[in-house]
């Protein structure tokens, strides 16, 4: 961490001495204020729930600047990894710092192909669950039961573990997710099929049936592809901060990113984009465009409890660039199934128009994010709304793993042990059960 010449001052208005705290600076974004020093000294904790001046970690991974809708991953721009590289390009650029050259990459590519099928033994697991339970509590249970099934890589501590676990990880979260999807839908799991790319191979375990070849749509496999990059890293968001800190006790790494999807799966956060989703779909039976209006001033109104969902960012507050991406892939994949003149993607654009220029959205810096968008495109591709945070999950696999090694690899890292302001009852006696 590179120190800055200026120092901050914390002074008392009680007469108590004041403190001076240390300022470092780091490449772009704000500065940070060293308080780790703060209650040795002073006796006191800082107060910030929701974390919204706090810095919990240092990081080289992704940056974000929400006022000038900037996404870096590794200080690549998303717009260009978006456009020039593909999602396992992405995977190598966030492990290992830098994009592969031709020779790297085509050994990750093979790596991570090489590891795409899963213990034979899950699909017995799997049977153990409902058909109708939600995917992401299917989910959940599997990438929590990997640790399970592979033992040679759950000792965080060992970096070849940790390595083969980031490997495994990635290649397996698509296999996994179809066959929670095929399981649903009562059809026979399908096979990794290593000919084909990352985001093609998930085309196919999820489309195919053993009965037909299947033809991967290049325009759905792109669109598919962007859809995973646009998620594969965020800073540290709810999920990541998850990982981290379930990774910080030592456990092992198939356990830190079960802990990771457990916290994607809220509508906050990982889960907008299947309640974005529901939410258009509610509108669209309830009158469509013509009740816009209504619904609108249902989300203005506090008492309501209804949200815009698929808008607002804790830290963009500008337009997500992820969502200018996925807009334009929207289009394009819309076109290209003949769908642009589908009534939902009509009922999406009224209401993003709407909403960009009423007064409670813009004085809030209320924009839609990449939710709003991804989940019209996985409906258009055919993916069923329940399975959608699936999809995220499976896509920022990569982040929290490279969020959760840099966190191991980090010479000043602790279990991570947040302090409280404790507003309960002072120490007393239990009575004994009659005087209750
Ligand atoms: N609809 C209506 N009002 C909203 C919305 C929304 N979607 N989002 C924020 N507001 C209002 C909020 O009520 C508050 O108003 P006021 O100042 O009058 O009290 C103001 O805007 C500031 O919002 P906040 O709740 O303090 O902001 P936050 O940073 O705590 O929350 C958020 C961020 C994403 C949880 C929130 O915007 C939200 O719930 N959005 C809908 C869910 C969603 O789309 N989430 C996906 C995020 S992107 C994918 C990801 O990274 O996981």
């Amino acid at each position: 961490m590179t120190p800055s010449d200026v120092k901050a001052t914390l002074s008392f208005s009680d007469g108590s001495p004041s403190m001076e705290l240390p300022i470092y600076k780091g490449t772009i974004g704000p500065d940070v204020i060293d308080i780790r020093k703060l209650y040795g000294q002073t006796g006191k904790f800082t107060y910030d729930p929701g974390f919204l001046s706090t810095a919990s970690c240092n990081s080289t991974i992704t940056y974000i600047d929400g006022d000038k809708g900037e996404l870096l991953y590794r200080g690549y721009p998303i717009e260009q990894l978006a456009v020039q590289c593909d999602y396992l390009d992405t995977c190598y650029l966030l492990l290992y710092g830098d994009l592969p050259n031709a020779d790297k990459r085509k050994g990750f590519h093979k790596l991570v192909t090489n590891h795409t099928m899963v213990n034979e033994q899950m699909q017995f697991f799997l049977r153990g669950f409902r058909r109708d339970a939600h995917p992401m509590a299917v989910m959940t249970g599997l990438v929590g039961a990997l640790s399970a099934f592979y033992h040679d890589s759950t000792d965080i501590n060992n970096p070849q573990h940790r390595d083969i676990a980031a490997i495994r990880l990635i290649a397996k979260m698509p296999t996994l997710v179809a066959m929670a999807y095929k399981y649903s839908a009562g059809q026979p799991y399908m096979y990794p099929k290593n000919d084909l790319s990352y985001a093609g191979n998930f085309m196919r375990m999820m489309f195919a049936t053993p009965c037909e070849d299947y033809h991967v749509n290049p325009v759905i496999e792109r669109a598919l592809d962007r859809i995973f990059i646009l998620h594969a890293d965020h800073e540290q968001n709810a999920s990541t901060s998850t990982v981290r800190l379930c990774g910080s006790s030592g456990t092992n790494p198939f356990a830190a990113i079960a802990a990771g999807v457990a916290c994607l799966w809220g509508p906050a956060h990982g889960g907008a984009n299947e309640a974005a989703l529901n939410m258009l779909e509610e509108i669209q039976r309830n009158g469509g465009v013509e009740k816009i209006g209504e619904f609108i001033k249902q989300v203005k109104d506090k008492n309501s409890g209804v949200k815009l969902m698929g808008f607002g960012h804790r830290v963009y507050k500008n337009y997500d660039p992820r969502a200018k991406l996925m807009r334009e892939t929207c289009h394009e994949v819309l076109t290209s199934l003949g769908l642009h003149n589908d009534p939902l993607f009509k009922l999406a654009m009224a209401l993003e128009k709407i909403a960009l220029e009423d007064d409670y959205f813009v004085s809030r810096k209320l924009y839609p994010n990449v939710d709003f968008y991804s989940g019209i495109v996985q409906r258009a591709i055919g993916i069923p709304v329940s399975l959608f945070t699936a999809i995220f999950a499976l896509a920022r696999t990569v982040g929290w793993i490279a969020q959760l090694n840099e966190m191991i690899g980090d010479p000043e890292y602790k279990i991570g042990r947040p302090r409280q302001l404790y507003a309960g009852s002072v120490s007393r006696d239990i009575k004994p059960l009659a005087d209750r």
